[in-house]
Formats: C-alpha cells, structure tokens, sequence
C-alpha cells in the first residue's frame, strides 16, 4: 500500500468512526469542523484516484444519479403493520390473549417512531438495497436516497447478507428548518416531520434527500430471526446494534404487563422532550418461538402491539379564516392560527371542514379555540372557549361569492360543501392543471404550484394540453426559471407523452375516478378510444367499476369541453394506450400455484430464486420467506437449514428443485 492509498484508508476509517459517534450514538466524538477537513482531504484524495474510492467511502453519501422512475420492488416477506391499542384496557386485553396462548413471556417496549417503514439490504456486509415500505408486498427501491442517511452503515462490521427494517424519519429541528426555508421561498409546507421525510425520499434526485438530514431507527431483522441463531428480539437487537446499525436507545425489556403501562405512561409525559416525533410505543413478545407460536393475522403479527397516543389538543386564537378553491370548485375553510406547539411542531393552520362546522360549533374569528392533532392528521379545530369570546364578536357568514372569480357559489343538493361552479374559475383550472402534473398522474415534478400559476396569469396556458405547446422562450420568461430549469421542465413534459393511459385518466380528474379505477380502467379498455365509447352497462360489467364511476365516465366524455381537451392531447402527440402490465392471465386465477403459499430455502441450482419465485407467481401462487402453519408448499435447494425442518415439523408438503421444475 503506497502513502496515498494507506491515508484514504485511514480516512474512511476515521470519518466513519467520528460520523458513527456523531449520527447513531449521538456522541460527537470532534468538533464538526474538524471533520468536515477530513472530509474535505478524501473528496480531494478520491478526486485524483478515482480508483480508490470504496463503495462504502462517506464521500459517497452525497446523492449519485438522478432517476427517471422508482423501480418497485417485491419483498421477500411483507412489511406488516401493527394492530392498535387506544388505552390500558386494550393493553391488559393484548397480554391477557398473549399469556393465554404461550404462558410466561418478556416483552420489549420501543418507541413507536412517526415515520416511514424502510427495508435495507446488506450483501456481504455492504449496503446495497433500500426500499420504502409501499403497500406491505410491494415498495420502491430508494437505494440512493437511503445512502444518504448518515445513520445507515454503507459497510456492517462483519461480511453479512442480511435484510433489516426500520423507520425513517425527519427530526424536528431539521423539519423547522426546513419549512422555515420553504416558507421563505414561497414553496408548499410539509404538514409534519414524518410527511417532510416521505416527501424526501421520494425525490428522484438523492442530492434533494441528501440536503434533508434524515435519519434512521432499526427495529427488526427481515425475515426469520431464528435462522441467525438468534432466540430474541433483544437478543437480535443487540446483535444489529453490534453490527453499527442505528438503534433507539429508549428500548425496554419488560416482564409484565405493569412494566409496559408504567413505560407507556413515562413516554406519554415525556414524548416532546425527545428530538424526534413518536407517536406511541410499540410492545413486542421478546421471544423467537413464541411469536411464531402466537403467528399472524391477515395483516398484522399477533405478537405485537401499538399503542397510539392520545391526540394533544392545545389552544389559540383563531385569526382569519382562510378560503381556497379546489379542482373541483369545492370552497374549503381553513383556520389561520396565532402560531402554537402541538405534539412537538409548530401549527399555524387547522382545519375547519366546510361551512356546517363552523356553523355548528359557531366558530368565529378573534375566538379561542381548541386543536387537536393526532399522529400524521392535520390538525383540527375541535371546538371553541366561547366564555372567552370578545364581547364584539360576530358570527362567521361564508361569502357568496368565490373568493378567486366572484361568481356566485352554490350548495348542491346532499352535499355539505359549497362549491364555484364556473367552470372559468382561475382556481378551478390552476388545480386541475397542479392534479394533471401531480407525480400520481402524469408525473411532472419539475413544474411546480407556482410556476403553473404563473404559466396561467401570462396566458400561456389554458387547459393542461397547452403544457405540450410550451417552448424555452416562454418558461424562460418565468419567474426564478433560467435556462437549465426550462430544459429540465419541458424534458419532463415532453416524457410524460408516453406515460401510460391510466396516468393521463387520473391526470384528466374525473370525479369518482381514483388511481385504482384508473389502472382497472386502463387495462381492460387498453384505449382511450375504447374507453370513450363504453356505456355505462359495459362500465359496470367490470369487477370494482360501480355505477357511480360509470355515470361519472359517461357525464365526462359527453361534455364538450373535456372532448376538446382530450383530442388537443391527442394532437399533441400525447399517449393514449394502456402500456402497462396485460390483465392477468387465466393461468394465474387458475394455474396450479393458485392460493397456495410457497416458502423457497436453500439453494436453487437450475433456477435463481427470483426465476423460480416469478414463475409460481405466473401460476397463482405467492412466495415468501418464512414458513409458518399457513405454508403450502416448501421448496428445498441444497444445503437447506432450519426452513426445511420447520417445514417437517409441521408437516408441510417439502418438494425437490427437481420436482419444482416438473410441475412448472
Ligand atoms: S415493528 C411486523 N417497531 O409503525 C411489525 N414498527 O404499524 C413491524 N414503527 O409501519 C413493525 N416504530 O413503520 C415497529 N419500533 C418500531 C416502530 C415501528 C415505528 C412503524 C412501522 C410500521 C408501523 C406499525
């Protein structure tokens, strides 16, 4: 080892060990500008010897390429949530059924951390897969967003494959400070910390999630715990702990159930001294055998348990009552409030709901008022301390006309909500256009709320296809735009064209028609056309389209004026054919695999694993990791470990590779 190389490697040791002490044992181990020199000496280092540069260096935590999409990704068990306990009572109920079933056991209290569910891949001990949790079997790979998180190890101290999960999350000074910067630059605010740290790793480009400061909490190890030779969660806990990976340190090992309500009631007290939001404690059997013992249910281990703070309520004065228009005219009320602390951060708007409540509760400005804030919801007005009332008050009257056009607002019949109708409205057609960008429709996240505003005012556009009529000058012209920003913009309109047909009919904001009935749509129409001539009996011959969706279909293709826009789409070059995933195929309703569950262990030696898993997918079944009394089918590969005597002991059916192979 030459002088320069031994000294690369003594910084990737030191940095690593000084941002280990600073970012997971929150022990600063040297002043920050000490190690921003080391930092800034490997860059320079790197920068000549691009070949000494470890894929676990800390220069690599600066956020690498920018994607197109999120890939998603199946996990190899689901990410399940928790069922929920509100009191003491629901507690005593949840060891009760715990102790009935498996006797004598420990629990291990933690902190219910309010963020979102991540996985992280270890392969030989680097860092090499992230994913967020998505819909439990399905998330996102944000490999790169993840290695930004200091906490998160790029190298674990021993050469393991291994998969952990755990909670992102944003704490609460980088969560102020971050709305604070955003308040300045006229951006949108995140409502809370654990919305800022989604928003933030659902960036395409990591350099965004690296400006973030995020951090991570470990909780559990993915898959089956026992195959480690692990007994424990405690046990595994430590072991994760050793191996550098973040950990809470407010964990506790309780024996019973007094232990978990005295933790419970500490932490219910104490919840705001903390640097980071929680929104409750989770308690979890300690043991290995008797969690499996005490098993799962569809969607959540029986063996643990959430329980959910209470919502805080505070209160403030109601300062002004704020009115916006929504894309579909609906005039929303929204409480502007003297700024005040509620769970933690500081809330400066609330919801009213619509004109009954205020009325109901006779909500006036200059009142005091009770918020309530719970977990990820926005904050409500709940009520009002009418003794407090200034004695010059006066009850709040709705205005009759829209506050953007003025034109007269009407109440429709059986709805609560007063809504604009002209279908001119400025509001009306800058949120419409906002939902068409929006990342679940066509996905143009360079254009931002204000540049669509903009784009509007300067008569640019008017309906969402003139964004395809867009050229460099007229971006230019706008605002904070220069010319990288307006290539990128009209990069990302011009690859929204071949978006596939569901994203444009959620993108077109058809009432009653969601992502869900959008794909459902797209794929069984495939065509725009096809869709456009459907009637409402054929709408409804379709599993999960039901006659709301299908008046609300036909009432949208028959307007005129939503014709025009769809055939200025058209003619604009804009996709509309359904490219996504054909509809299922007989063989997987019907295929041999169909509702049978198969575990895989071992090692496959003619098919890989995810071959072999994509194939009995093909046929109907499902795969995952670990074999429970639920299990169907284990396939054994060589050298199979404890699955496989699992499986025998419960007297599951154990197939060869071979015999795997005959059947598909
Ligand atoms: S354990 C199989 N432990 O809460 C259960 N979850 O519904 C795996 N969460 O989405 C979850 N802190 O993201 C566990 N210490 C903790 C947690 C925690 C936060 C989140 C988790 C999950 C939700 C549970």
């Amino acid at each position: 080892m030459n002088e320069i190389e031994a000294r690369i490697v003594q910084l990737n040791k030191l940095l690593k060990t000084y941002g280990h002490a600073y970012y997971v044992l929150d022990q600063p181990m040297v002043a920050d500008g000490v190690y921003d020199q080391l930092m800034q000496e490997l860059i320079a280092l790197e920068a000549d010897n691009p070949s000494l540069i470890f894929p676990d260096s800390p220069t690599q935590r600066v956020g690498g390429e920018v994607l197109s999409r999120f890939t998603k990704v199946t996990h190899d068990t689901p990410m399940l949530s928790l069922s929920n306990a509100f009191n003491e009572q629901d507690l005593r109920e949840f060891d009760r059924k715990v102790r009935e079933q498996v006797g004598t056991v420990s629990y291990v209290c933690e902190l219910k951390i309010d963020g979102l569910a991540i996985s992280l891949k270890y392969k030989d001990g680097l860092f090499v897969q992230g994913a967020t949790r998505g819909d439990g079997t399905t998330g996102e790979l944000i490999t790169e967003n993840l290695r930004t998180i200091h906490a998160i190890p790029l190298r674990l101290k021993d050469e393991l494959t291994l998969e952990v999960r755990g909670e992102a999350y944003m704490p609460k000074v980088s969560f102020e400070r971050l709305n604070a910067q955003r308040k300045a630059n006229e951006e949108e605010l995140f409502a809370n910390p654990r919305n800022a740290a989604a928003g933030s790793l659902r960036q395409l480009d990591p350099k965004i999630a690296a400006k973030r400061h995020l951090s991570t909490f470990i909780y559990a190890i993915g898959g089956d715990g026992e195959s480690y030779g692990i007994a424990s969660h405690s046990a595994m806990l430590s072991y994760l702990g050793e191996q550098g990976l973040p950990l809470n340190p407010e964990y506790r090992k309780c024996q019973t159930i007094e232990e978990v309500i005295a933790f419970v009631t500490q932490w219910t007290a104490s919840r705001n001294d903390l640097a980071y939001e929680i929104d409750g404690i989770v308690i979890k059997v300690d043991r290995y055998d008797q969690q499996e013992e005490l098993g799962y249910t569809a969607k959540s281990p029986r063996w643990a348990i959430a329980y959910k703070f209470p919502a805080e309520e505070v209160t403030t004065t109601l300062l002004a009552i704020d009115l916006t228009v929504g894309r579909t005219g609906v005039v929303t009320p929204t409480a502007i409030l003297a700024p005040v602390q509620v769970a933690g951060t500081t809330v400066q708007r609330a919801s009213l709901h619509n004109e009954d409540l205020i009325k109901e509760k006779d909500i006036r400005i200059g009142d005091r008022v009770i918020i309530r804030k719970a977990g990820d919801i926005i904050p409500q007005v709940v009520d009002v301390i009418v003794a407090e009332r200034p004695a010059d008050s006066v009850p709040y009257e709705m205005p009759k006309n829209c506050p953007v056009c003025e034109s007269e607002l009407v109440r429709i019949e059986d709805e609560v909500a007063l809504r604009c109708v002209n279908p001119k409205c400025f509001a009306q057609i800058a949120e419409s256009i906002k939902h068409f960008v929006s990342r679940n429709a066509m996905n143009i996240d360079s254009l931002g709320e204000r540049a669509v505003e903009q784009l509007l005012t300067a008569g640019l556009i008017h309906d969402v296809a003139d964004l395809y009529e867009l050229n460099k000058e007229d971006v230019m012209a706008l605002e904070r735009f220069g010319e990288k920003s307006a290539d990128k913009l009209l990069a990302a309109v011009e690859a929204s064209k071949t978006n596939s047909l569901e994203r444009l009919l959620v993108g077109l904001g058809i009432r009653h028609i969601g992502e869900k009935a959008a794909q459902i749509l797209a794929a069984n129409f495939e065509t725009m056309d096809s869709l456009m001539q459907a009637t409402e009996e054929q709408l409804v011959t379709i599993f999960e389209i039901g006659d709301k969706m299908a008046e609300s279909l036909v009432a949208y293709f028959a307007n005129e004026g939503a014709r025009e826009v769809i055939e200025h789409l058209r003619a604009v070059g804009v996709n509309m054919v359904y490219t996504g995933r054909p509809l299922a195929k007989e063989s997987e309703q019907d295929g041999i695999f169909a509702n049978k569950t198969i575990v895989l262990t071992g090692k496959l030696t003619q098919l890989t694993r995810s071959e072999a898993k994509a194939k009995i997918e093909e046929l109907g079944g499902t795969v995952t990791g670990s074999v429970s009394k639920k299990t169907d089918i284990v396939v054994a590969g060589e050298d199979a470990g404890s699955k496989l005597t699992k499986a025998e002991q419960l007297g599951i059916e154990v197939w060869t590779e071979q015999k795997l192979l005959e059947q598909l």
